[in-house]
């Protein structure tokens, strides 16, 4: 039988639109294994169309930092896990130059299936849009009441302006301790994806250093 899914409402362009979402998937006393397992099968938006599999947050239960970035990438997509390829290595390295312990940390995603258009045989990152990250919210809800990370952190403005508001500037904030309902402590910085794209190393090498600084704000609260 298909499942039936939930609507959210948002305003787009003064008008209020409806959109499924998994909120009607989550299980009733939910586990990581269980929503890892009820959300391999969501169809409550059209990506599931487009990814290989849906790619769920990873770590343990007893993590006390979680990492939240935008979606899976092209690596991730294949694997299944999330933060494994280049993107995922270069958090790796400013984590543990952070002295942030890795098994403290759970990563996950806004939206868990990889969004993507072709480009010749190369598969490009497509931004997820409203509707799509409104569908896929209940997931990301669900592990933060599972996981009740003492400090939560946006890599990047999708996971930033999902979590704090559509107006939320992460050049504005970056590195800053803020106030949410979210977890006693959240910050933003930027997507390590970002590190990646600088134009040049000597950029690479200042961004990348402020990166583990930010970081490293949270290293003391974990
Ligand atoms: N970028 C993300 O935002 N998430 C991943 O899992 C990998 C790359």
């Amino acid at each position: 039988m298909a499942a039936s899914y939930d609507v959210h409402t948002f305003p787009v362009m003064g008008r209020a639109l409806e959109v499924p979402t998994a909120a009607p998937l989550i299980p009733p006393h939910p586990t990581l294994p269980l929503l890892r397992e009820a959300a391999a099968s969501c169809r409550a938006c059209d990506l599931y169309k487009c990814g290989t599999q849906t790619v769920f947050g990873e770590g343990g239960k007893s993590a006390h930092a979680m990492m939240v970035g935008e979606q899976p990438g092209d690596y991730e997509d294949r694997v299944g896990r999330p933060f494994v390829g280049p993107a995922g290595k270069m958090l790796d390295r400013a984590l543990a130059e952070a002295g942030i312990d890795r098994d403290l940390v759970y990563v996950t995603n806004v939206v868990k299936h990889f969004k993507w258009k072709p480009r010749g045989k190369r598969r490009i990152h497509e931004k997820p849009n409203a509707r799509e990250i409104a569908a896929c919210r209940p997931w990301l809800d669900a592990e933060l009441a599972v996981v009740k990370p003492r400090v939560l952190v946006c890599l990047g403005a999708t996971a930033a302006q999902a979590l704090l508001g559509k107006t939320f500037k992460v050049t504005e904030h970056r590195g800053e301790l803020l106030r949410s309902e979210l977890a006693p402590y959240v910050m933003a910085t930027v997507h390590p994806s970002s590190l990646l794209r600088a134009p040049d190393d000597e950029t690479r090498r200042r961004e990348t250093h402020r990166f583990v600084q930010d970081l490293s704000r949270i290293a003391p609260l974990l």
